[in-house]
């Protein structure tokens, strides 16, 4: 075993020898490691994943979100800049802004009134100067220097990042040219909000991260896709990598699918495939771009993930709670100049995804499974062989972990594990 310890540690953590291809189950469920993680990632060299730019469109707009456990404000000033500050008042600590969003020209804590403004700046304290010339603040107090404390902010295709890190490339350079071209392919248009929601998932944050990058489950525990030929490991597809692994493209073609007559025999599921749907409208879909790509996962580390299947289009954020709690949000998406009947089947589509929905409520359960699955079992290790032990793109196949092994990657410098 290398030993690579954490030093914040009671008990060293020591990755074992064949490197990502190894995941210790102790990562799962470790409250120290758990606590390392919000110091070092999530208030590390990342671009977390803040909001979206049409859900604060108006001066004032302001929502309220979390940057690892942080609780977060993002605002759009009355200029139309967007600052983020983390939503605990400078002077007892407690959370500012209660509301999940809202529009304000000020921000008020409730607890003793003081107020800010909406880049974050100290603008009121109450009886700063006391009662009956009694009381009050010292002469020599200064509001500047007690601001709510700043997020850097960028945006990119609409999606609002912030990061605590002072020195952090810009969000487009963080992502690399290969992912920000892809999250341009799918965003950068004039988007508007469809519905969103979010659901608590009974599981570590990192298992929805490996999750989403496990091109191998998709068809496999999801079988509706399989049944209906919307995703299939042998549809053509691929994986792409971020150059530094932590971000990846997982994507399928649907309209050149020609069955493999392996796949048939494989057996490897009770596929039901004469099965007809009731409501075929359900698939409905029109071809929106002429690359072939009709399935898309995108992820942008540490916990973003953008999905792309038929016209379905959503952002999917996943939330630490706890060492073992989750919650996921999703943010379903449509161009401003759909038409109604292009409206209807991106809505219809997405009855696909979410917690009760026909693919993805199995990842709710199956991670919580993992999760159970491990107690106890702490200097066991999870395996991430397939498709090989390297940290690559896999063009040809998506029979492959190389995703999760990147995040593996890229996790493991981050917290100093490698
Ligand atoms: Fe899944």
């Amino acid at each position: 075993m290398a030993m690579a310890t954490a030093g914040d540690l009671s008990q060293p953590f020591a990755w074992p020898d064949a490197g990502v291809t190894r995941i210790p189950y102790r990562l799962y469920d470790d409250p120290e490691i758990y606590a390392l993680e919000q110091r070092r990632i999530f208030r590390g060299p990342v671009w977390n994943y803040l909001c979206l730019d049409i859900e604060i469109p108006e001066p004032g707009d302001f929502k309220t979100t979390t940057v690892g456990e942080v609780p977060v404000i993002v605002a759009r000033d009355l200029d139309g800049q967007v600052h983020a500050m983390v939503n605990r008042c400078s002077h007892k600590g407690a959370l500012v802004c209660l509301r999940e969003r809202g529009n304000a020209r000020q921000l008020t804590c409730v607890y003793h009134s003081w107020t800010f403004d909406l880049q974050g700046r100290l603008k009121g304290i109450a009886f700063r100067n006391g009662t009956n010339g009694q009381g009050g603040m010292p002469a020599g107090f200064d509001p500047d220097q007690h601001r709510l404390e700043p997020l850097r902010v960028d945006t990119f295709c609409g999606l609002i990042f912030g990061t605590f890190a002072e020195e952090m490339p810009a969000i487009e350079a963080y992502l690399g040219q290969a992912m920000a071209q892809f999250v341009r392919r799918n965003l950068d248009r004039p988007l508007k909000l469809l519905g969103s929601h979010s659901q608590v998932i009974h599981n570590n944050w990192k298992l929805y991260a490996e999750n989403v990058r496990d091109s191998y489950h998709a068809t496999l525990l999801h079988t509706f896709y399989t049944t209906f030929k919307i995703n299939r490991l042998d549809m053509d597809g691929g994986i792409v990598l971020a150059d530094d692994g932590w971000h990846h493209i997982s994507y399928a073609k649907r309209a050149t699918f020609e069955e493999d007559p392996e796949y048939r025999q494989s057996k490897v599921h009770a596929v039901q495939y004469d099965s007809k749907l009731a409501g075929p409208r359900l698939l409905d879909a029109w071809e929106e771009f002429d690359d072939g790509i009709t399935h898309s996962i995108q992820t942008v580390f540490p916990n973003l993930a953008i999905q792309f299947t038929l016209n379905s289009l959503a952002v999917r954020f996943f939330a630490p709670r706890g060492v073992e709690q989750t919650e996921l949000f999703w943010f379903y998406l449509g161009c401003r100049d759909d038409d109604d009947e292009q409206t209807r089947m991106r809505v219809m589509q997405g009855n696909l995804t979410g917690a009760a929905g026909l693919v993805s409520l199995e990842d709710g359960c199956i991670n919580e499974f993992v999760q159970r699955g491990v107690r106890g079992s702490g200097d066991q290790l999870g395996l991430a062989e397939m498709g090989g032990r390297e940290v690559a793109s896999s063009e040809g196949s998506r029979a492959t972990e190389a995703a999760i092994r990147g995040f593996w990657d890229g996790y493991r410098r981050i917290m100093g594990f490698a």
